[in-house]
Parts: structure tokens; sequence; C-alpha cells
């Protein structure tokens, strides 16, 4: 047990390498019922096991007719569970319980009409009174005749039976997505589905999943101390908040202030931690060993490197204090735990942050987010009193604004670009697109340009603004601001911040550029 939320029922969510099926128990989840991702390997064993009050099946990009393609363990169709399959999940159970796939000479994709065609639906009730409303697809094969005892209820175009039914062995299927805002009426039907047919109960909500938490962190606790690394961060704060909401002063957080942050951060992180929510917080004002162990380094790799070790040094002296603590609390989230692939693996986050901490530290691990989706986080942030600036803060690397200046990094350095990154960002707020925008910074060139002001020649280096859309920052397209915008963050740029002559704006996608210059 790490600390998580345990709800009595559970949807499982059956992925078949869509990238639907996060989307799907998301949908799940603000229908107020939990929801977990499980591999299509599941045996039947398994989820008898697991006692799910429902199971969904996701699309997925194979063809039912290939060799190799995943399919469900058969006897899971016989448990009895409700069971609904999405887009390649309704093929599959139409071909695993006897009826037709066709290969179809066209695809369906994006927006089609889907007519109900038998008044018998029992999914189809209350979804949307029109006899035909408008629905997402994304397929080629489709279902043409229906398993022995199912029904077809509603068809498109391209597919004879867009939806079938059997009420009796509790099957649904729909050939459509009905987890994409574009269908419509389509949270109307997983909620019919959910609530009506399988009988779930709503009770996954803000009040549940905070109470369950704290229930569960007592439990795991008992009467121990633990401690907690703040980044900044919406996962550390979100993640401290509630331990602390468990455990009280039994809590300890420790704030590394690397010297490295932008302009402002550190004494948000003070006073909300401290002052407000009356959190015991450790301080250390590291910013002169950082400064000194980055003398002279400009290779980027070698810029992290050093960055992380002064950071676990750092952090090591001021826990090392704290002997009688035995856990650890970390901000992982359910999206990490599906991409490591394990459900039980407790393993401390190790990607390239300087807040990863090394793995011999002799602490058991707390980590309250293990099953919480981003906007669960800041639903659950929100509601324990934590302000929007942390709530909504935009990511930002554990090395700081030391991967943002390119070349030696000096405390002069982070001054000037912590001004320019403060308008950036401003500028962005008031333009009303920070939450639209999914980075937006400005990063300090090692290069220097002739200009002027007033009369006199200048020779000074350049602020690079990026702004980046994303939804995962695996891949990024530069973000379209208007013009006026870039004109007010340039001109602001040039005249308060000392030492800027030049802004340029950084249009590369990712790939092939990466969101950080370093
Ligand atoms: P790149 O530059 O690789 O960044 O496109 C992808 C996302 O990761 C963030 N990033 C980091 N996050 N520790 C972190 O926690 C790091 O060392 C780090 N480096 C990059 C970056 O801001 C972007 O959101």
């Amino acid at each position: 047990m790490t600390g998580v939320a345990a709800p009595t029922q559970v949807v499982l969510v059956v992925d078949f390498g869509a990238q639907y099926a996060q989307l799907i128990a998301r949908r799940v989840r603000e229908l107020n019922v939990y929801s977990e991702i499980v591999p299509p390997d599941i045996s039947a064993a398994e989820v008898e096991l697991r006692r799910p009050a429902a199971i969904i099946l996701s699309g997925g990009p194979a063809s039912v007719h290939v060799e190799g393609a995943p399919r469900l363990d058969p006897a899971i169709y016989g448990l009895g569970i409700p069971l609904l399959g999405i887009c390649y999940g309704s093929q599959l159970i139409a071909q695993q319980l006897g009826g037709e796939v066709g290969r179809n000479a066209r695809g369906e994709y994006g927006r089609t009409t889907l007519t109900w065609t038998d008044a018998s639906t029992s999914l189809g009730v209350g979804v949307d009174s029109a006899p035909s409303s408008i629905v997402w697809m994304s397929h080629f094969d489709a279902v043409t005749v229906v398993p022995d005892g199912f029904r077809a209820t509603a068809s498109t175009a391209n597919s004879p039976v867009a939806v079938l039914e059997s009420d009796q062995r509790r099957i649904w299927g729909v050939q459509f997505h009905p987890e994409v805002v574009h269908t419509d009426g389509g949270t109307a039907l997983l909620g019919r589905f959910l609530h009506e047919l399988a009988g779930c109960e709503p009770t996954w909500n803000m009040e549940s999943i905070i109470g369950s938490s704290v229930d569960a962190i007592v439990s795991q606790v008992g009467p121990g101390r633990a401690i907690c690394g703040l980044s900044g961060g919406v996962d550390s704060a979100v993640a401290a908040a509630l331990v602390h909401r468990a455990i009280g002063h039994r809590l300890t957080c420790v704030y590394v202030d690397t010297g490295l942050m932008r302009r402002g951060e550190s004494e948000q992180v003070v006073d909300t931690f401290q002052r407000h929510q009356g959190i015991e917080l450790i301080h250390v004002r590291a910013g002169d060993r950082f400064f000194d162990r980055l003398r002279g380094v400009v290779d980027p790799e070698e810029k992290r490197k050093a960055i992380g070790e002064v950071f676990i040094r750092v952090f090591e002296e001021a826990s090392g204090g704290l002997t009688d603590a035995d856990f650890l609390v970390q901000g992982t989230l359910y999206p990490d735990v599906i991409e490591s692939g394990t459900n039980t693996a407790a393993k401390i986050k190790s990607h390239h942050n300087v807040g990863g901490l090394p793995d011999d530290l002799q602490f058991k691990l707390i980590e309250p987010l293990r099953n919480l989706f981003k906007d669960e986080v800041r639903k659950v942030g929100s509601e324990l009193g934590l302000p929007d600036e942390i709530v909504w803060r935009q990511p930002f690397p554990g090395p700081g604004l030391g991967v943002r200046i390119i070349g030696e990094v000096t405390p002069e350095k982070v001054a000037v670009l912590q001004h320019a990154d403060s308008i950036v960002r401003d500028e962005i707020e008031d333009a009303g697109l920070a939450r639209e925008i999914w980075q937006a910074f400005a990063v300090l060139a090692d290069i220097k340009s002739v200009g002027v002001m007033g009369d006199e020649r200048t020779y000074a280096h350049p602020i690079i603004i990026r702004a980046v859309t994303s939804d995962d920052a695996m891949t990024a397209d530069w973000a379209r601001l208007p013009y006026e915008l870039l004109e007010r963050m340039s001109n602001r740029i040039i005249n308060e911040v000392e030492g800027i002559n030049r802004v340029a704006y950084d249009i590369t996608s990712k790939p092939p550029g990466t969101i950080e210059w370093e």
C-alpha cells in the first residue's frame, strides 16, 4: 500500500493500444466512477479477483483479422460483468462471440451520421431524442453480422452494425467513439452504460478522493513521520497537502531553493506552505552552492548532471537531520504508472529531474496521487486550498533556469532571465492564454548582437521567447501567438530588462526541436 485511495467500485478499461484508453478512463471518472486501465492479456481469473463493476474494451489500431491481434480472454464474456466494447472492442465482441466483421472497401473517419434503427435499444435510451446524431468514427473494419442473442440497434453509411446489444448477456458494443467530445451525446451514452445498465454508483468525487486518500495515508504511516521534497510544481505540492491533511505536523517538507527558480517562485512556495497551509518547511537557500558548482560549465549534459548532484547532496543534508522520518512522499501520477507498465512497482521516479532522488535513500514511499490523472490532481489541490498559481503551474524542468541559459550560468544571467521570463509569463496571463499554452518562457542566449537605443550603439544578448502547445510534451507545436502580444513582450523586454537589445520568437516544433533549449 502506498497511501492511495481505494474505492470500492472499479471499472476496468482494457487497453487495446489506442490513444483513447486514457481518455475513456478519464471520462468514466468524470462520470464519478473510478476506473483503471488494464492490459489486453488480463485473464478471466484476474478479472474475477478484481470484481469490477463493469468492463470497457477500448479501440485499437489492429484489425481483428490480423494474426496476433490482441484478443480478450473469451471466458471474460461469460462472467456476467457488464461490458461495453468501443470500436475495435466492439468488433472483437462480434468476432469472439460468433458474429462477423467485414473488411470494408472504405474506412470511416471523423464526423458521421448515426441512425438509431431499433426502438428497443437499451444503450441509446435518453442519449439523444433525435433518430440520428453525429458521432466520431475512426475505423476500417466493421461488424456485419451480430452474434446470436444480439441485435443491431443503430447504423451509419459504412457500418450496418454501429451499435450491438445483448441485454441478457449484459454486453454492448459501439463502433464510434463516445469518449471524444465531437460525438453528440457521447458522455450521456457512457453514463447510461455505467449508471443504468451496469448499476455503478456515482461516488468518485473530490470528497471521496480526499477522504479515502487521507484514510489510506493514515493507515500506511501509522504513528510514523514523513518528509516531502517540494519542487514548486503542482504534483509535489498536492501530494504534500494531502499527506499534511492526514498526518499534520508529522510531515516535514524540504524545499531546495537552487537559485535557478523563476521570479517569485520560492517566496510563493514558502508563503503557501508555511504560512497558509501551516506545514513544517525546511527552506534551504542553496543558490551559492549551485552557482559555485556551475562555474565554467557550458555543456548541457554536464550542466544537468552538476545541478542534479548538488541537489541530491543538499537534499540529503537537509533531510539527514530528520532521523526519525521513515516515509518519503512522491508525487507520482497515474499516467506515470501506466507508462511504467506496472501497478505494483514502488520505484522512485528517476527521470531526468533534479528532484529525482537516488534509490538508496532508506525511506518507504507514500504516493498518494498514484491513482489520479492530472486534472484530478488539480481539482484536489484547489479543494485543499492551494492557490491557482501552484495548481495551474506550467511544467518546469528540474534543473530550472539553468537549462534556459545557454552557456555558463551565473547569478547575473539568472537575474536577467528571471526578469524577461516574468514579462513573458505576465503577458501570456494577461492575454488569457495561460491555460491554453503548455509552456511559455524566455531563454537567454550566449551570443551578442549590435543594436541602437537612443543614439547609442548597443552590443548585448538576445532573449528568445519560446511558447508551445502540447498534450503531453512528447510532441509540441510552437504557439501561434498574436503579433500584438509578441510586440508587447518584445517592447517590454527591451525597455525593462537591462542587458537585452533584441528579442526573437522560436518557431520550431518538437520534433525536430525539443521544448527546452538544453
Ligand atoms: P524537452 O525539452 O525534452 O522537454 O522537449 C519535455 C518536457 O520535459 C520538461 N523537462 C524536464 N522536466 N526535469 C523535469 O522534471 C527535467 O530535467 C526536464 N527537462 C525538460 C520540459 O520543460 C518539457 O515540459
